[in-house]
């Protein structure tokens, strides 16, 4: 399957209000990102971050070191046109899949919504965890959500794999990261259908 060409796909010609994942405020996000207490200069990725809303909101916060990574152009170009041009130029935005992806960066908070549960292959969760560990800081903050076990089992067409807060940790990197809290959410997609949720807050060691 090609991956950036299913999602540019999906986007491409169509509204925030068809995309089944799309939140017009991620409201759990931005409190489990404000509950681990970051200065406004901290560097921020959010990983399958086009199309969201959660960039312009922590702009708006005042934070000012943000990338957004998509494997979707059309996805990235949807979530710059939503901001102002002059806030947008700010913003490093990343055009790579997650499981390709290298920087000289390296991030206080690693953010992903509903990209990871994407990788069915146990070979590209190995891939996101080195490529998660080569970015994090040490002391850094991953906040990460999947589908819940008992949630849908497909997304965009695509299957999935659910999590619960405990399998959620460990396939991220278990004793490497602190379980700090976990959260659960009943999205409610623009055309009323329901999804359950997992977030995990979790902290490098
Ligand atoms: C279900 S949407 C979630 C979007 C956003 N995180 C949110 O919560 O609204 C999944 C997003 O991840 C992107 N994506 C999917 N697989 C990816 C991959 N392997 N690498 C990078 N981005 C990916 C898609 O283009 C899409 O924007």
């Amino acid at each position: 399957m090609d991956r950036k060409a299913h999602w540019d796909k999906a986007y491409s010609g169509r509204e925030a209000d068809s995309w089944s994942w799309f939140q017009g405020s991620p409201t759990v996000s931005l409190g489990l990102i404000k509950a681990c207490g970051l200065a406004f200069d901290a560097s921020i990725i959010d990983v399958g971050g086009g199309g969201s809303t959660l960039t312009g909101e922590l702009l708006g916060q005042g934070f000012t070191a943000l990338s957004v990574l998509d494997i979707s152009s059309t996805a990235l170009e949807k979530s710059r046109e939503r901001l102002d041009a002059a806030v947008a130029g700010g913003v490093t935005w990343i055009e790579s899949d997650i499981t390709g992806f290298s920087t000289d960066d390296r991030f206080d908070l690693w953010h992903d919504r509903a990209v990871f549960h994407f990788l069915t292959d146990a070979g590209d969760r190995e891939k996101y965890r080195e490529i998660l560990f080569r970015h994090l800081k040490p002391g850094g903050f991953l906040v990460v959500s999947t589908f819940a076990v008992d949630g849908p089992k497909k997304c965009s067409g695509l299957d999935i794999v659910g999590n619960d807060a405990q399998s959620l940790h460990k396939a991220l990197g278990g004793d490497r990261l602190q379980m700090l809290e976990s959260r659960e959410e009943e999205h409610v997609t623009p055309k009323g259908g329901k999804q359950k949720f997992i977030y995990v807050r979790l902290q490098r060691v």
